[in-house]
């Protein structure tokens, strides 16, 4: 599928991979210091694999027939984990992420039509406003000075939020927002030997005490945007098109009763989450990864330049080259590097029996590297996303949105807005790596570089 010679692509860094099953211990350090360094060597190179560990009974899948079977063809057996929910609930509570079963349908419904094509294509011009906020803004920095690119990036991210999403804003600085979130994954996100061991809920767990300031302002920003609104309709505004509408709005065909109120302020908080940290990222590895590989780098300044209009924002979908550099970023990186199921029922996948309770694996990481499915699979090259050679690619190879009725509900609003964001910073930057900088992947929920990203920021003309 690589068109380049191996020899010239870019292998950008990634954790080794032990030859042989870890023990207990290690997998419980592991798991805790960073997720992303579990997968063994074995896993890259078998379809799936079944065993019972200190996790109990765990299967890890990375076949696209078997992701297809779990995700798609037999999804109604295979629901999301314990101890994902339990990383995930203190934060999402019963959201879209988090919901099952009848709930998650009626929200999934309710939310649909905001996210459909006509709707995600109506939001380019807010994207473009924010976009070109930015590189105004970073025109008044001294030319190369140096940047947290993570930071910048969602900070970016979350102000296209507040200007599609939440019409009427956040009601908070932006860094409060960096503030909580980076707490929240830091405890929530780190997962605790206790969980891992299946112990009871009552049990303290210590390490999350860190993350209740967090729990405590997004619940006090839920308060604000719920009083805003109400503000709005009370005083004879019409409802704006935004995430807040439907969720009101939302009635069970059946009942006839609406969402309850838990819900639609758990909604608030999981769009703030899974709306801006995951496409941060992939902009983050997306301008990391152009730092290290000069061709592609011009191919996208080129296309930024030339093909992209920022008078007319929907020509982002002539970018083929950015989008490709994009995809190929959540190929190597994929933000949500690690997704999981547990069977209800006894099932087979790949002709291997998997009883009913066994949680499986699937990571987007490892089936985006599996040397069986990928030319080069370590390596940077976005051609194998140039529509030339898209088609190639098995749906169920390629899952950094995941797959079936579960389908990320954001994608194309992420896709949009990636292309927006990068055309409009490529116009007129060049982002360089600051020297001598360690940069390694990390998993705490979303897959983020260690120590962030500093990088100069040059105006294009002076580089
Ligand atoms: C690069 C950006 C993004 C990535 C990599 C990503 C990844 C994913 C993945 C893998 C899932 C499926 C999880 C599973 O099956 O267990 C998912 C679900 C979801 N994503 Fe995204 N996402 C991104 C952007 C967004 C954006 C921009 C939004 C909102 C504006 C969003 C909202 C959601 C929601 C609400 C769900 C749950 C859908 C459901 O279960 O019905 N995501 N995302």
């Amino acid at each position: 599928m690589a068109t380049a010679a191996a020899s010239q692509l870019f292998v950008p860094p990634y954790p080794p991979r032990s030859d042989k099953p870890r023990g207990a211990l290690s997998t419980i350090l592991t798991l805790r210091r960073n997720p992303i360094e579990i997968w063994a060597q074995a896993h890259f190179d078998r379809p799936i694999l079944i065993g019972r560990s200190i996790l109990g009974l765990r299967a890890a899948a990375h076949d696209p027939a078997a992701v297809r079977r779990i995700f798609l063809d037999n999804a109604a057996n295979y629901r999301k984990d314990d101890l994902q929910l339990r990383i995930l609930s203190p934060g999402l509570g019963n959201g879209l992420v988090t919901a099952d079963g009848e709930s998650w349908r009626l929200q999934r419904r309710s939310l649909a039509p905001l996210f459909s094509p006509r709707a995600v294509a109506d939001f380019a011009p807010a994207m473009q406003g924010v976009a070109a906020t930015t590189v105004e803004r970073l025109s008044r920095r001294r030319d190369g000075a140096v940047a947290d690119v993570g930071e910048l990036m969602s900070r970016i991210a979350l102000e296209v939020l507040e200007q599609t999403l939440f019409s009427q804003g956040l009601g908070r600085e932006v860094s409060e927002f960096q503030r909580a979130v980076t707490e929240y994954f830091d405890s929530f996100g780190r997962l605790d030997p206790l969980d891992l061991l299946g112990a009871p809920a009552f049990l303290p767990r210590f390490g999350r005490r860190r993350g209740r300031p967090a729990l405590k302002f997004f619940d006090s920003v839920v308060d604000s945007v719920i009083d805003n609104r109400k503000r709005l309709l009370d005083g004879g505004g019409d409802a704006p098109r935004d995430l807040l509408t439907p969720l009101l709005e939302a009635k069970d065909p059946e009942t006839g009763r609406g969402l309850p109120g838990a819900d639609i302020r758990a909604n608030i908080v999981t769009f703030i989450f899974a709306g801006h940290e995951t496409t941060a990222n992939g902009l983050t590895w997306s301008l990391y990864l152009l730092s290290q590989a000069a061709d592609w780098r011009q191919r996208a300044e080129e296309e930024a330049s030339h093909v992209f209009d920022p008078a007319r924002p929907s020509s982002f979908e002539d970018c083929e080259v950015l989008r490709a550099v994009f995809e190929e970023a959540l190929r190597l990186y994929p933000p949500a590097a690690a997704l999981s199921r547990q069977a209800i029922a006894d099932d087979e996948i790949l002709g291997v029996p998997i009883p009913a309770g066994t949680v499986i694996s699937i990571s987007p990481y490892v089936l985006h590297r599996r040397p069986n499915l990928w030319t080069n699979p370590d390596a940077f090259d976005p051609s194998r996303f140039l529509r030339a050679n898209r088609d190639r690619i098995d749906r169920f190879a390629y899952i950094p949105f995941g797959a079936g009725p579960r389908v990320c509900i954001g994608m194309p609003f992420s896709l949009q807005e990636a292309i927006i964001i990068l055309a409009n910073l490529l116009r007129t930057y060049r982002f360089e790596l600051v020297e001598g900088q360690e940069v390694a992947p990390q998993q705490r929920i979303t897959l983020r570089p260690r120590r962030g990203l500093r990088m100069h920021v040059k105006r294009r003309e002076s580089t």
